[in-house]
């Protein structure tokens, strides 16, 4: 089938919820995707900060195929030895201590708010249960995580939202202290905000965040489910910045592909749920699993972390050297690199696209470029050479 025929079919049986592209990529290598009609595309989405290794990274095929061909899915009734294995080397690579396994980044975010909840309930303070997020935040599409989510676009339609959540502002400290009280259970916020516009947080802000929840005896969550994951040249995010949060969220590039989402927390935190609080029929099965455990042994490797650092400069730099007036500014960390312009970038995606590169908006007006970590020097420089071209061809269109 070409493009077109898929897109024609999609649109007759799939669900409309998404806004699509007229393309359908039929196989991937590295950084590069074919689509149906034969054309190449250098990948500077990776199906959206998920595509940590690449596609078809030849170990993770390897770990997949030697997985569907031992034990597919048992259930949690059991212990799951690659379950397991994936748990310890989170465990190590966080400085957290427990890990419960889910499929998806909303979920991760549900488990983290109920968990929240669950300990001060367990606590005998059942009334403080009031979940802090941020406005341009992103945490998923379930019904708690859209809530929490700091954005009315996001929410419209869906009311009765799940009651206890407050808005602050993203690196407004005071912001914080100003909402805080004794119904808080926990601050809920992203390291580096995604799909609000590719924002990091000021390490005074984060660590601002640490001392209040300290004073006040509250959890601090961290979503990292799309700067997670080495994406930030750290394995985890949070590790820029000296501190360290009760509980962390993780999906995206767990699984380099493979669905699966997973929250950490600290054993303090951990101890509010008990057997039936929580659950997952699939979370933490072993084809998961093993593919999560074979991406943390390749991407938890300070050479791996340093290269995606040096990257990331590199491709930052090469994009700050555009010389544009429309560019507004440039900003990331790593590998999840954001270029905010004075003019909506729908047009100029497509116009990327066009010339064969793929890109991502995260809102209307900032450029997202969220590449596979293993990409290439000459990726990098094919990238921004076909983004610089795309960019002037719309000055002077
Ligand atoms: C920071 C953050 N949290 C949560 C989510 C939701 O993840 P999922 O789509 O896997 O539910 C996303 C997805 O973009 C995200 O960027």
């Amino acid at each position: 089938m070409s493009n077109l025929d898929i897109a024609a079919a999609g649109q007759q049986y799939i669900m409309n919820t998404y806004g699509r592209y007229p393309l359908s990529f039929v196989r991937g290598q590295g950084s590069l995707l074919w689509d149906a009609d034969g054309k190449a595309y250098l990948d500077f989405v990776g199906g959206i900060a998920v595509c940590i290794l690449g596609h078809c990274h030849p170990q993770l095929v390897k770990t997949l195929h030697q997985q569907a061909e031992t034990l597919w899915h048992i259930s949690n009734l059991y212990w799951i030895e690659p379950q397991v294995k994936a748990a310890a080397r989170l465990v190590q690579g966080s400085g957290l201590d427990k890990v419960f396994f889910c499929n998806s980044g909303a979920e991760a975010n549900e488990a983290a708010i109920k968990l929240a909840r669950k300990y001060f309930y367990r606590q005998g303070q059942p009334d403080r249960n009031h979940i802090i997020t941020f406005l341009q935040s992103f945490h998923g599409r379930t019904l708690a995580a859209v809530t929490a989510t700091g954005q009315l676009k996001y929410q419209e339609g869906f009311k009765p939202l799940p009651a206890g959540f407050h808005y602050a502002e993203f690196n407004n400290l005071m912001s914080v202290k100003t909402i805080i009280d004794d119904q808080t259970a926990a601050i809920l916020v992203e390291p580096v905000q995604g799909e609000g516009g590719i924002r990091p947080a000021d390490p005074q802000f984060l660590q601002g965040l640490r001392e209040l929840c300290d004073q006040a005896g509250i959890l601090l969550i961290f979503d990292e489910v799309q700067c997670g994951m080495g994406r930030t040249g750290s394995l985890f995010a949070y590790q820029h910045y000296g501190i360290k949060p009760d509980i962390v969220t993780i999906a995206k590039g767990l699984g380099g592909g493979f669905p699966i989402g997973a929250m950490l927390s600290s054993d303090k935190a951990a101890s509010g749920f008990a057997p039936g609080d929580h659950a997952s029929t699939f979370g933490g099965n072993p084809l998961g699993t093993a593919v999560a455990e074979q991406v943390l042994s390749i991407i938890d490797d300070p050479a791996f972390l340093q290269r995606v650092e040096t990257a990331g400069q590199s491709l930052m730099g090469k994009l700050k050297a555009l010389k544009d007036g429309r560019i507004v500014e440039v900003r990331g960390q790593g590998l999840m690199v954001g270029i905010e312009l004075s003019i909506e970038v729908a047009d100029l995606i497509k116009s990327c696209i066009g010339k064969g590169l793929l890109l991502v908006g995260a809102g209307s007006h900032v450029v997202r470029m969220v590449p596979p970590l293993t990409v290439s020097d000459e990726e990098i420089e094919q990238a921004v050479a076909i983004f610089a071209q795309a960019l002037q061809e719309s000055a002077t269109a």
